[in-house]
C-alpha cells in the first residue's frame, strides 16, 4: 500500500491565510480556511494533517482552539480520525472524489437560479459550428481511407494555423505546429517533456490555476511573480526571479492575463524575454485570449523571440466544447511532443480537426463579433461593482479576456464564497489563482455573461458582502449540505 500523503504543522500552516483576521471565533475561522483548502484541492483528500499540538504551535494558537477547528471538520465530513493513525483529510459522503491534484469546488446543491462566475469562457456563437460541422461532414469520406491517426495534427489544420501566424509577423511552417485538445494539453504536454521533479516553473501571480495544477502535477516547482498591481508584469521582479532561479521554464500570459486581463506592451516583452534568453529558460506564452483584446494588440512574443513556445486556442474565442488548441515550436521540438503524444492520447480526433479548419479560416470574424459582445458586458460589471460595492477595487480595467480581478478590503475570499454559493452565485476564491495561500484579498470576476446577469450577480455578493463585513454569517455556511463536484 501506497504510504500517506501528509503534511506537517509548518506547511500547513503556509497555506492558510491569518486566521486571526477572520470574522468569528479563530476555532470556527481555523475550520473554514482548512475546509476552504480542501475543496481548492490545496490538501489533496487523504492527506494526513498534523497533529493538533503541531498545528497549534505553527500556528500560534492554543491546542484547543485547533482540537475545536479538527471537530468542527469531522462533523462537517471534512476529516476522518482513527485511533493511533491520525487524522485524514476526506469529503462528505455522497461526494464524488475523483482525481489525484484533487480539483474540487463547491457548486449550488440544485440548479435553481445559479450564476455560475466559477470559469471564463463562453456559450458557442450562433450559426458558427453547426455550418462547420455539415461542412467538416463533406469533407470526412477522404480521410475515411486512412487510419486516421495524425499525431502532430491533420495536415490541413496545421498549415491552416501556421497560416494565422505568419498573418501576425511570425514566420511559422506547418511542421512548427502541433494540434492538441486545447490549450492546457498543449501546456501538459510540454511540461511533461521539459520539466522533472523539483525543476523551477516561473509563473505570474496570479494566475490560470490549470496551469498551476499541471506544473504541480509533474513535479514542477512554482515560483510565482506577483502582475504589477496597476496591470502587466513587474519586470524588475520577473527578470531577477530568472535570474536567481535559473528556471526550467516559465508560463506566461501577456496577451490578456487571466484573471486581470492586462495587456503586456512590447518593451517589457522584450525585457523579460532578452533575460530568459540569457538564463536558458524556455518561455512558455499561452495565447489563449489573445483574439479577445478591446485596445489592440502587442507585438506577439514569438515574433520578438522565436525560440518562444506559443500555445493558442479555439476555445475562449470561439468554444470550449470543440477542444481545439495547438503550439508553436521548433520543428524539432514538435516532433518530440508528437512522439510523446502517441503514449498518452495518440492523437486528436480527425472530425473535430476538420471542423477547426472550417472555423480558422473565419475566426477573425468570429472574435471580432466576441469582442464588440463582451467590451459593454466589461463595462456593465465594471459599473455595478463601483455601484453595489463601493469598498471594492478594482485596479487593472481588462483590456482583453474574460475577467477582470477585484480587490475586497479584507483577506474574505474564500468566506465570500462559500456564502456567495448560498446566494445563488457560483465563485472562485482568489486563492485558487495562487499558489501559497494568499491573494484572499481578491476575487476573479469573469464578464463572460449578457449586462443584466452580472449586475444580478453583483447585487447578490454585495448581499453577503454585506453580512462578511459586518462580522456575521460565516459561521452559518453549511457545509455538510453541499454537494460537491470535481471542476
Ligand atoms: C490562460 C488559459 N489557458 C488555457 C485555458 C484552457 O484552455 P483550453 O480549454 O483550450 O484547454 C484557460 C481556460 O480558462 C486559460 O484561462
Amino acid at each position: 500500500m501506497a504510504a500517506p500523503l501528509r503534511i506537517g504543522g509548518p506547511a500547513l500552516a503556509a497555506l492558510l491565510p491569518d486566521i486571526r483576521t477572520l470574522p468569528g471565533p479563530v476555532y470556527a475561522a481555523l475550520a473554514r480556511a482548512l475546509t476552504a483548502l480542501v475543496l481548492d484541492g490545496r490538501v489533496a483528500i487523504e492527506t494526513r494533517l498534523p497533529s493538533e499540538r503541531d498545528l497549534a504551535t505553527a500556528l500560534r494558537v492554543s491546542r484547543a482552539t485547533v482540537t475545536s477547528a479538527y471537530d468542527q471538520l469531522r462533523a462537517d465530513g471534512f476529516l476522518d480520525s482513527r485511533i493511533g493513525s491520525g487524522s485524514f483529510v476526506t469529503v462528505p459522503a455522497g461526494s464524488t472524489p475523483n482525481n489525484v491534484v484533487a480539483r474540487w469546488t463547491t457548486r449550488a446543491p440544485a440548479p435553481g437560479d445559479v450564476i455560475d462566475l466559477s470559469c471564463a469562457t463562453l456559450p458557442a456563437p450562433p450559426s458558427v459550428i453547426e455550418p462547420a460541422v455539415a461542412a467538416a461532414a463533406g469533407r470526412l469520406p477522404s480521410h475515411l481511407l486512412g487510419d486516421g491517426y495524425d499525431p502532430a495534427g491533420l495536415p490541413a489544420l496545421r498549415e491552416a494555423v501556421a497560416a494565422r501566424f505568419a498573418g501576425r509577423g511570425i514566420p511559422t511552417r506547418a511542421d512548427q505546429v502541433l494540434v492538441t485538445n486545447g490549450a492546457l494539453h498543449g501546456v501538459d504536454l510540454l511540461l511533461r517533456l521539459v520539466i522533472g521533479p523539483g525543476d523551477r516553473v516561473v509563473t505570474e501571480l496570479p494566475s490560470y490555476p490549470g496551469a498551476l495544477d499541471a506544473v504541480r502535477a509533474h513535479g514542477g516547482r512554482i515560483v510565482p511573480v506577483p502582475m504589477h498591481p496597476h496591470g502587466g508584469w513587474q519586470v524588475d521582479q520577473l527578470q531577477a526571479t530568472l535570474r536567481q532561479t535559473s528556471a526550467r521554464l516559465a508560463y506566461l500570459t501577456p496577451d490578456h492575463h487571466n484573471p486581470t486581463g492586462a495587456l503586456v506592451g512590447d518593451d517589457d516583452r522584450r525585457t523579460v524575454l532578452r533575460a530568459a534568453r540569457r538564463t536558458g529558460t524556455t518561455v512558455v506564452v499561452d495565447e489563449s485570449f489573445v483574439d479577445l483584446g478591446f485596445a489592440g494588440s502587442a507585438t506577439p512574443a514569438a515574433a520578438i523571440d522565436p525560440g518562444v513556445v506559443t500555445i493558442g486556442s479555439l476555445s475562449k474565442p470561439v468554444w470550449g466544447g470543440l477542444r481545439i488548441g495547438w503550439l508553436r515550436a521548433s520543428a524539432d521540438l514538435v516532433a518530440r511532443l508528437a512522439a510523446l503524444r502517441t503514449s498518452i492520447d495518440m492523437c486528436g480526433a480527425v472530425l473535430d480537426q476538420l471542423v477547426a479548419t472550417e472555423i480558422l479560416a473565419d475566426l477573425d470574424a468570429v472574435a471580432a463579433a466576441r469582442r464588440a459582445d463582451l467590451l459593454p458586458r466589461r463595462d456593465a460589471l465594471l459599473a455595478a461593482v463601483t455601484a453595489e460595492l463601493p469598498d471594492w477595487r478594482v485596479d487593472v480595467v481588462p483590456q482583453g479576456g474574460l475577467s477582470m480581478w477585484a480587490q475586497l478590503p479584507a483577506p474574505l475570499s474564500t468566506p465570500l464564497a462559500l456564502l456567495a454559493g448560498q446566494a445563488g452565485v457560483v465563485l472562485v476564491p482568489g486563492s485558487r489563482f495562487g499558489v501559497d495561500g494568499t491573494l484572499e484579498r481578491f476575487v476573479r470576476l469573469p464578464f463572460a455573461q449578457p449586462a443584466d446577469r452580472l449586475h444580478e450577480a453583483v447585487r447578490r455578493i454585495a448581499g453577503v458582502w454585506q453580512q462578511l463585513a459586518a462580522g456575521a454569517g460565516t459561521d452559518g455556511v453549511d457545509l455538510a449540505s453541499r454537494r460537491l463536484v470535481v471542476a
